[in-house]
């Protein structure tokens, strides 16, 4: 694909623009305001769309030039903004826009011309050698690296440096931003905020807090934050030098939920040090392709069709019989089979072959039938514990069937701690204590789990604790149970105090 129709794709994919209140929010928390004094100092907009921050950017300056009552030259305002879009159709529009705003401000259209054409570059921001800014206020792309044009992903793969080029391409964005930021300067971004808590996020985390700076999610869910309904969810992020106040800081229910977590861990460790073992239910691919429907009867072998459980399964405590089948090319030792010694199976699979062929991983491969991840021997010993990956209280379910999980469901396999009782600790709260602390809210109060926080529940070691405890913690009284699970969290069950 050529360069110009990658930039076409890229920008059809990520131009959601910002909202005029949120464009002012981001604005404020970097102290880009009206009344300040910003006759020395530079707002760097690094993507520009059509300019919702840039204009109310742009207005800020040239009033705060005339509430210290000053006039402001061409040479006063020319160092003062730079920004960038790679589109050039948007680019034609935003300096069009600004060009009309700055005509109604008072400036002479001569100088209008030229500052559109310095303070906006049609250019890639990406490849830009750094120049200084005081101030940056984005929002930046949010296009997932595997859905970037390839001839864009290969010229920065090349280009950037590699904490910046995984998982998503606002992380490369706030990497450059951060290139260009002058000490003492402050970074205010409208972005998911999925890479803090995602794995490929962490080099540029520490990376980012190793050279002095404190990263904020200056609030976790802003309303309305763009001009058109979407439905990604997005964050606001503050990026500032160590030690410099902040004008606004994450939720209290936020700070109070990672104290507390804090605390549990310390006291107790961790869900991963008691010794339990956590998986993703294994990605199939193609769809429901591999789920047998209940009534399906299947010529495969049974040794390769297995109970199936999905997000609707998890209904009750817990899961006694499994609803659907799932047929997998593993047998129980977790071993890939050859369709060639397996039949039912090689009759069952030719049969869908085209959809399974279609898979991007498989597409002219040999080995179209098999599933995207294994099936180890793992998911045939149990009980285990389920827990959806997207829900607006955190639970687990016990599931007594060895079932093969949704890629959507986490498993918890529980280690010395009785399944039963687990359930219970975990159900009680401390799940709950977790996923405010550590969770991405999304929409309408949902919570995004990832695998990490998970391992980072507090949970004692069940062969630590004393015989009382154990035999409250499993005790039929409820009463008995509530009183030792206080006495060991500093909560009542079902009370984490953070709702
Ligand atoms: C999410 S939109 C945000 C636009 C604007 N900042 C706003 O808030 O409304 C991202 C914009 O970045 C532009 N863009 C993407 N990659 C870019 C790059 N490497 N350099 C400059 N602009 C880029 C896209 O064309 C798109 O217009």
């Amino acid at each position: 694909m050529e360069l110009h129709a990658a930039i076409e794709q890229l920008h059809d994919r990520c131009a959601i623009y910002t909202s005029a209140p949120t464009a002012a929010r981001l604005l404020d928390l970097i102290g880009w305001t009206s009344n300040a004094d910003l006759s020395q100092a530079t707002l760097l907009e690094p993507c520009a769309g059509e300019g919702s921050i840039l204009m109310e950017g742009v207005r800020r300056l040239l009033h705060s030039f005339r509430s210290n009552g000053r006039t402001p030259s061409l040479g006063d305002l020319e160092p003062r903004i730079r920004s960038f879009e790679l589109h050039p159709g948007a680019a034609a529009i935003v300096r069009k826009l600004l060009r009309n705003l700055l005509i109604e401000e008072g400036i002479p259209p001569e100088h209008a011309d030229q500052l559109v054409l310095k303070w906006v570059g049609e250019r890639d921001f990406l490849l830009e050698k750094p120049e200084r800014a005081t101030h940056v206020a984005a929002n930046p792309p949010y296009v997932r690296w595997k859905n970037l044009p390839a001839v864009l992903a290969s010229l920065y793969r090349e280009t950037l440096p590699a904490v910046g080029t995984r998982g998503d391409l606002s992380v490369a964005f706030l990497n450059k931003m951060l290139e260009w930021i002058s000490d003492g300067g402050s970074i205010a971004a409208l972005t998911s905020d999925r890479w803090m808590f995602a794995q490929y996020g962490d080099g540029f985390l520490q990376d980012t807090k190793s050279r002095g700076w404190t990263i904020t999610v200056a609030d976790e869910r802003p309303s309305d934050p763009f001009m058109k309904t979407v439905g990604a969810y997005s964050a606001i992020v503050l990026l500032t030098p160590a030690g410099k106040p902040i004008h606004h800081l994450s939720s209290n229910r936020r700070q109070e939920a990672q104290a507390m977590l804090r605390e549990l861990l310390a006291r107790h460790g961790s869900l991963h040090e008691a010794g339990c073992i956590v998986r993703v239910g294994p990605a199939l691919g193609a769809g429901r392709t591999f789920i047998l429907d209940p009534d399906e009867i299947a010529e495969v072998e049974d040794e390769l069709v297995r109970p199936f459980l999905d997000r609707k399964d998890l209904i009750g405590s817990a899961v006694d019989t499994a609803r659907l089948r799932v047929v997998v090319p593993y047998d129980r030792r977790g071993v890939l089979i050859d369709p060639s010694d397996w039949p039912g199976f090689k009759t069952w699979v030719s049969k869908r072959r085209e959809a399974l062929s279609r898979r991007s991983q498989f597409r002219d491969k040999d080995q179209y039938w098999r599933t995207i991840d294994a099936v180890p021997a793992l998911w045939s010993t149990g009980p285990k514990l389920l827990m959806p990956e997207l829900s607006n209280k955190p639970f687990v379910t016990i599931d007594r069937t060895q079932a093969i999980p949704a890629h959507s469901l986490y498993a918890i396999w529980s280690g010395e701690w009785p399944t039963d009782v687990l359930q219970r600790v975990l159900n009680g709260g401390l799940l709950e204590v977790t996923a405010k602390a550590e969770a991405p809210a999304l929409k309408h109060g949902w919570m995004r789990f990832y695998k990490r926080f998970l391992l980072r529940t507090p949970l004692p070691q069940w062969s630590q604790l004393s015989h009382d405890v154990r035999e409250g913690l499993s005790s039929d009284d409820f009463q008995e149970f509530e009183e030792t699970f206080k006495g060991l969290f500093g909560f009542a069950p079902g009370a984490t105090s953070l709702a």
